[in-house]
């Protein structure tokens, strides 16, 4: 279904909104972040036959309410929810919005299956941009914020790990792939999100082997 000029400038909107919003933020979760799972969620929308107007806008909106940057995960539901309504966007596509982006978020696992087609969607959309190319850069970038090595061999990785342990323990970038990225593809909800995953898991897995072996000096000439 095609947007209306009304529907096309909330989107418009939005899109000011969370640059003003993400620009300067350096964690992982920047503007060209949003920009990549925005267009991802666009191109799995259209083959799932999903709501295209909903993807769009959660994801555009998806991490403006993250906790890390906003007191509380509640709070930043509220901003989001408060500006959807001074925007005057329907509240039909308000709710749905919202309910999507008060459960994108990986929470070690935690939170509960998507009930809507949308919003397996931009959840795909928002875990395939940590796998992958993309993904391989995006943690040894959030290790080096954090002020982690990007890896340890006498650290193990966490096996099982409750939503505060996942959040606040040190780890390193290595391990972040046995914690979290490596499970990711087991995770997609869609068709599309599934195949796409496929790929991007193979690159992470190459890309690990070849890191053990260059650092035991074991790599081919
Ligand atoms: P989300 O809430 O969308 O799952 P996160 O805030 O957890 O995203 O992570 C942002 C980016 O940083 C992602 O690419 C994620 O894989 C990566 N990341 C998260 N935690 C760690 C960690 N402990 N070490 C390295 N990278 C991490
Ligand atoms: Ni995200």
């Amino acid at each position: 279904m095609k947007m209306n000029e009304e529907q096309r400038g909330w989107i418009e909107r939005a899109e000011q909104y969370v640059h003003e919003e993400l620009c300067r933020d350096s964690s992982g979760h920047d503007w060209w972040h949003i920009v990549r799972v925005r267009r991802l969620a666009v191109r799995i929308a259209g083959e799932e036959g999903a709501d295209v107007l909903i993807c769009e806008m959660a994801a555009l909106l998806h991490d403006v309410a993250d906790a890390k940057l906003n007191p509380d995960h509640d709070s930043g539901l509220h901003k989001v929810a408060q500006w959807l309504e001074s925007n005057g966007v329907d509240s039909k596509i308000r709710d749905k919005v919202l309910s999507i982006i008060a459960n994108m978020s990986y929470n070690g696992g935690h939170n509960p299956p998507m009930d809507s087609l949308e919003g397996q969607v931009v959840q795909d959309a928002d875990r395939l941009d940590a796998m992958g190319a993309i993904g391989i850069g995006r943690t040894f970038a959030y290790a080096g914020w954090k002020g982690h090595l990007m890896h340890d061999p006498n650290l193990a990785p966490r096996e099982a790990m409750t939503e505060s342990e996942y959040r606040q323990q040190t780890s390193t970038a290595i391990n972040h792939f046995s914690e979290k990225l490596l499970k990711l593809k087991t995770l997609m909800n869609t068709n599309s999100g599934k195949q796409l995953a496929h790929k991007r898991h193979l690159v992470m897995e190459e890309f690990l082997e070849q890191f053990h072996k260059e650092w035991n000096a074991e790599d081919d000439e």
